[in-house]
């Protein structure tokens, strides 16, 4: 099994590749390569084939038809609050995580669904996959979904969820996340991406986040510290705004 060091000289490299990639005028990536080595399980499970093209001009209901739909009275307030779906109060940091999201041209988008999964507090996720020996909390799912408002806002109260270890390597560790979904109009354009927490000390060890290899778009990535949205005696607030498309945009794990 490779060691963090291995793995941290292959970060190196490739980010060191695309900073000369971009001195000598490329643009920078507006996503990742599929195939991040360092991020080994991305290598056996990447797409070998291009993707496949959904000519939405000559037939736009073949996308529709595939989609969900998603009706305000499906999504109650209990849905974005991951604090209150248990009998009692989950343990941890309690937070609001709230932004904009907007198109790439600055407009709001409107009326969509933005779902979250996470770990808790210990960095555990209530899935069975995660045999992770820390306490499962009986009082948090980590699930929570909201629809933006008119300007584009999402708001979710949840606790902070902790690190975790993961078989990447030996001793890999992700810094805490939370996993975010962005569905627009249609199913085929759901977006799926992860939120960061700032001065989190285990971002240079992270393939995942490394994989994004333009620093201005890893940053993008980290949610801001903000004072204004802390609640007294309740939680502390963060700030994370979402540009879908274009040269701002926040980094997604698909292509579109
Ligand atoms: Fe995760």
């Amino acid at each position: 099994m490779p060691t963090q060091a291995d793995i941290s000289r292959e970060i190196a490299a490739l980010h060191a590749a695309g900073e000369r990639d971009r001195a000598a005028g490329a643009p920078a990536p507006q996503h990742p390569a599929r195939d991040y080595a360092p991020y080994r399980s991305s290598t056996p499970r990447h797409p070998h084939r291009p993707l496949v093209e959904i000519d939405h001009l000559a037939d736009p209901e073949a996308v529709e038809l595939s989609g969900p739909a998603f009706g305000r009275t499906d999504i109650t307030d209990l849905d974005a609050d991951l604090t209150r779906q248990h009998a009692g109060e989950p343990l941890g940091e309690r937070i609001t995580v709230t932004g904009q999201i907007l198109d790439r041209t600055g407009r709001p988008v409107r009326g969509q669904l933005v779902e979250i999964w996470q770990a808790n507090a210990s960095g555990r996720y209530a899935h069975q996959r995660d045999q992770h020996p820390a306490p499962l909390d009986p009082n948090f799912t980590g699930v929570g979904r909201c629809l933006t408002d008119d300007q584009g806002r999402y708001e979710f109260t949840t606790v902070k969820p902790g690190a975790y270890p993961w078989r990447n390597h030996d001793n890999a560790w992700r810094p805490a996340h939370i996993h975010f979904s962005f569905f627009g109009p249609a199913f085929t354009q759901r977006l799926i991406t992860q939120m960061y927490f700032p001065g989190d000390p285990l971002f240079p060890y992270d393939p995942i986040l490394s994989s994004v290899t333009d620093p201005a778009a890893r940053a993008r990535l980290v949610a801001a510290y903000d004072h204004e949205l802390s609640r007294p005696e309740r939680s502390l607030g963060y700030r994370w705004d979402v540009v879908l498309d274009g040269p701002s945009a926040t980094w997604i794990e698909e292509g579109r």
